[in-house]
Formats: structure tokens, sequence, C-alpha cells
């Protein structure tokens, strides 16, 4: 029995409806950013206005084409693509094929996608939708290193107050992954996440004290089989991979899959509980580089704009992702 029942879809497809949150997904696929972008794409709640891609899991060029696969798998259709920085603002590149694999998104069969490239770099694609949108309308959905973000925020800083918020995956207030301490999206670019963190726009950090609970458990994966299509056949394999990878590089039974919980906060917050509290990024540390230190020792200040998830509704959340590969359907590549 599938313990996960998506809801009905209303029709063949995801549609959107008026009241949906409007979003930017900027990724670097990665087995994980593939689930967030099923997630954004099949939920009718967002409103998916641009994907773009940044370096990290693997090279700018792998990344950019595993999203271009995703897109041609879920048959995602009139949404701008655009690839973006090719290295960190300071630091040298760091990739993780110990987790994501060669391609940054091995495992499953990859068809040669079929969607195009916008032609913009992706930092201008984020600064002309943002501004080309209604102030407060937009949400940025970062779940990779903060590179592409902090360059428009640079480059068009009247972004800043435009954005309605940054719903980040990234860092840990208790934990790191990529250190003792740092997360591997803020420790990749720990720069360009100061620049984010301390930009003054809502921040809100998705990061592993949170995502360590998003497992893909043995009844998670058996209900994305039993959603039956070819678009859940590929995050099933997705799921082995990472699986596998998650178990050999860092011990874990099941493995965190920690973008789509950024995405699953904008779809409906109350799938996780957050809490404000100011934090800022470890720049100069020998042993702490691109620590998300967070100060719980008061109350928050009033001009606080920043805030940790906390705690997931596990099933919760897997109902979401299941919901949305049931809307997506079945596509023809
Ligand atoms: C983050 O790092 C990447 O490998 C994943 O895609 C995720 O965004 C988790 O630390
Ligand atoms: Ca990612």
């Amino acid at each position: 029995m599938n313990p996960f029942p998506a809801s009905q879809p209303d029709g063949p497809g995801p549609h959107h409806g008026a009241e949906a949150r409007k979003i930017i997904l900027d990724c670097d696929p990665g087995h994980d950013d593939a689930v967030a972008l099923l997630l954004a794409h099949g939920n009718p709640n967002i409103e998916l206005l641009a994907v773009t891609t940044v370096v990290g899991n693997q090279t700018l060029e792998k990344v950019t084409r595993n999203a271009l696969v995703v897109a041609t798998i879920a048959g995602i259709t009139g949404v701008p693509f655009a690839a973006g920085c090719d290295r960190p603002l300071v630091r040298s590149i760091e990739n993780a094929p110990d987790i994501h694999g060669e391609s940054g998104m091995d495992g499953p069969e990859q068809p040669e996608p079929t969607t195009t490239l916008d032609p913009r770099h992706a930092v201008d694609l984020i600064i002309d939708t943002i501004m080309a949108h209604e102030p407060g309308s937009v949400t940025l959905v970062p779940t990779a290193g903060l590179t592409n973000i902090a360059m428009a925020a640079r480059k068009e800083p009247r972004i800043v107050e435009r954005v309605r918020e940054v719903v980040l995956m990234g860092g840990g207030y208790h934990v790191g992954n990529w250190s003792p301490v740092a997360e591997f999206n803020i420790k990749i670019d720990p720069e360009a996440a100061h620049i984010v963190f301390n930009a003054g726009w809502e921040v809100v950090m998705v990061g592993l004290d949170l995502t360590h609970q998003a497992l893909a458990t043995p009844e998670v994966v058996a209900a994305i089989e039993a959603v039956g299509t070819k678009p859940a056949k590929f995050v099933m394999e997705l799921m082995e991979f990472f699986t596998k990878t998650y178990k050999d590089a860092q011990g874990f039974d099941y493995p965190p899959v920690h973008d789509p919980c950024a995405v699953a906060y904008v779809i409906d917050p109350t799938v996780m509980t957050t809490q404000k509290v100011p934090v800022d990024i470890e720049l100069t540390g020998t042993l702490t580089l691109g620590m998300t230190v967070a100060d719980f020792r008061a109350a928050p200040p009033a001009d606080c704009h920043t805030s940790v998830a906390v705690k997931l509704d596990h099933e919760k959340f897997w109902n979401l992702v299941t919901d949305a590969l049931v809307r997506i359907g079945e596509v023809d590549p």
C-alpha cells in the first residue's frame, strides 16, 4: 500500500493558480536539485519563472546539461533556463563527485535534452525576471552555492528590496557536511554566502538541521515507484544512486534529500517549523570557514532578517513530492 497517497490531480500536467508563488530556482543538479525542480514544476502553488544554474555539484557545463535533462524528462516548457557562474567569487572550484557521480546526476539513463538554453547569463536572467515582476512577488530559491545570487545582488542592488524572500538550501546551525561545521553550498563560496546573508532581504535558511530529516526511506522510494511513470522511475533511480553514495561517503542509512525542502517551504510553510535568529557566515576561521553561525543566546533583534528551519513534517513533505509526480504524469520525451 502506498503510505504517501498523492492527491488526485485535476487534469493532466500541473496547473498553477493565480495565487501561486512565483519562484526562480537557482540550482546545480544534482540528485536533490532534480527533485526540487520536479516538485516546483509539479506543484500548482508554484509558478516557476526561471531556472538558473551555477557550478557546484559538478562543473557548470555538467549541471546545466543535467537541468535540461530534467526539463526534458518532466516536459517543462515555456520556462527559461540559463547558465551562470562557472567558478566561485574568490575560492577555487570544489565539486562533489563522491555524492553525485561524474555527471553530477549519475544513476538513471539520461535522454539527450530537447530544451534549449536562454542566451542570457543566469545573473542577468535573475535580475531581468525580478525587475519585470511586481515588487514583493518573486521568491528566490537557491539550492546551490550562492555565486549567482550574490553577483545579481551586486550588479542590480534594487533586487534586494524587490524580492519577497530568499528561501535557500544551505548551511546548518549545529552540523556541517563539507567540514565538521560547514555545509557544501555555503563552504564552496563563503564570500557569496556572506553577501547574500548580509544583503538585508528576508533569508530562510533551510539547512542540514532540517534536511537531514528529509530521508528517502524505503517507504518513500516505494511510494515514488508506485506513481508508475517515467519521471517517477527517474526519481527512483536517482534515489537508488543517492542511497549508495550517502552510505559510502557519509554513513547514512537513507539519503537526506536536501533541496526540495526549500521548495516545499515555499509551497506550504507548515511543512516545517522555523525560528527567527541572526545568522552570519564565517570567512576567516581556519577550521570554521563557511560556518553559518546562528546566535540563539537571546531573543532576535527587531531588525533580524534571517530564520532557520528546525523541524520537518516528513510525511507532509514526501506527500508533496509524490503528489507533484502524479500531477506531472507520463511524459514522452
Ligand atoms: C547540498 O549540497 C549539494 O551536494 C546538494 O545538492 C545540496 O544542495 C547539501 O549539502
Ligand atoms: Ca544542490
